[in-house]
């Protein structure tokens, strides 16, 4: 089985062609799944596409857990790479190492065999110019996801903190994940998000299952969400009740931070958003 993020649907059908017909373990199926959104121009929140930092550079997140192993790998602000998720894999796979991030993160990929090429499109970097033209101070406190199709700078289009997370459980109950991300529009450079932090945008134990998250990194981040799913699903939850356990958990943090204001709308509830995925070793899945 393989689950993903709504963009995932190629992804998914791929991870579960090779878990299934390759034989490969979960975890490189999951990477292997999610390097065609990687590649493709269109999703302007991960890879080659996705929109830039505030100095116009593409940056990426990305980081892979295998269960069998209980290994992980992870590159940060990663820039320069088009398949960061497959630098993530090397990193566990061949070091001992779980993160590596900026230039370091780049060198290694490099050495490994990867080609640096310009991720930055086109349609990318005239939407960066637009918000460079209209930035405000203010947005480096709160980074307001304006969806209006009158906003000058996206036209409609959400401001990502969009990502790709994957999950597959191969038919022996071993499980593996993957999760991939160009991270927050116009982030401060050197900014990593939840996707490349084990436990937060991804989690896997091999015994109970395997979750990951898209949406506001910092809000995976504080709540350890990923981890958190994992956990509630060991006590018996269902995967969906999980992921709602873990929204409801981030909820009562945002409520309480006050420095998060601008987090909540006036009624009180986070105006942002994140979804959780997760699937169980016997099979069960969901997302909230
Ligand atoms: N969830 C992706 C990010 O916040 O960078």
């Amino acid at each position: 089985m393989a689950i993903a993020s709504g963009n995932g649907v190629e992804t998914v059908r791929i991870a579960h062609e090779l878990v299934t017909q390759e034989k490969l373990r979960p975890v490189s199926a999951a990477v292997r799944g999610v390097a065609v959104v990687e590649a493709d121009p269109n999703d302007m929140s991960v890879g080659y596409g996705g929109l830039p930092d505030e100095d116009g550079k593409v940056s990426l997140d990305s980081a892979c857990m295998d269960g069998p192993t209980h290994n992980a790998g992870s590159v940060g602000a990663i820039q320069d790479i088009m398949h960061p998720a497959q630098v993530a894999e090397r990193v566990m796979d061949a070091t001992d190492h779980v993160n590596l991030v900026g230039d370091g993160a780049r060198r290694f990929a490099i050495e490994q065999g990867f080609r640096p090429e310009n991720l930055l499109t086109e349609r990318a970097e005239e939407i960066w110019k637009r918000w460079i033209a209209g930035r405000n101070d203010d947005d480096r406190l709160w980074p307001l996801n304006d969806t209006n199709p009158a906003d000058p700078v996206l036209q409609g289009e959400p401001r990502p903190w969009g990502t790709i997370h994957c999950s597959v459980l191969a038919p022996n109950g071993d499980l593996g994940c993957c999760t991939t991300t160009s991270g927050l529009a116009f982030k401060i450079p050197g900014r990593i998000g939840d996707s490349p932090l084990i436990g937060c945008g991804l989690y896997c134990d091999n015994e109970v299952g395997s979750a990951g998250a898209t949406g506001r990194g910092e809000a995976a981040i504080l709540s350890g969400g990923s981890w958190l799913i994992v956990e509630k699903m060991r006590e018996g939850m269902h995967p969906r009740e999980a992921c709602l356990a873990a929204l409801r958990r981030v909820v009562e943090q945002t409520e309480r931070a006050a420095r998060w204001q601008p987090a909540l709308w006036k009624d009180g509830r986070p105006s942002f958003g994140l979804t959780f995925y997760a699937v169980r070793k016997d099979g069960e899945f969901g997302s909230a």
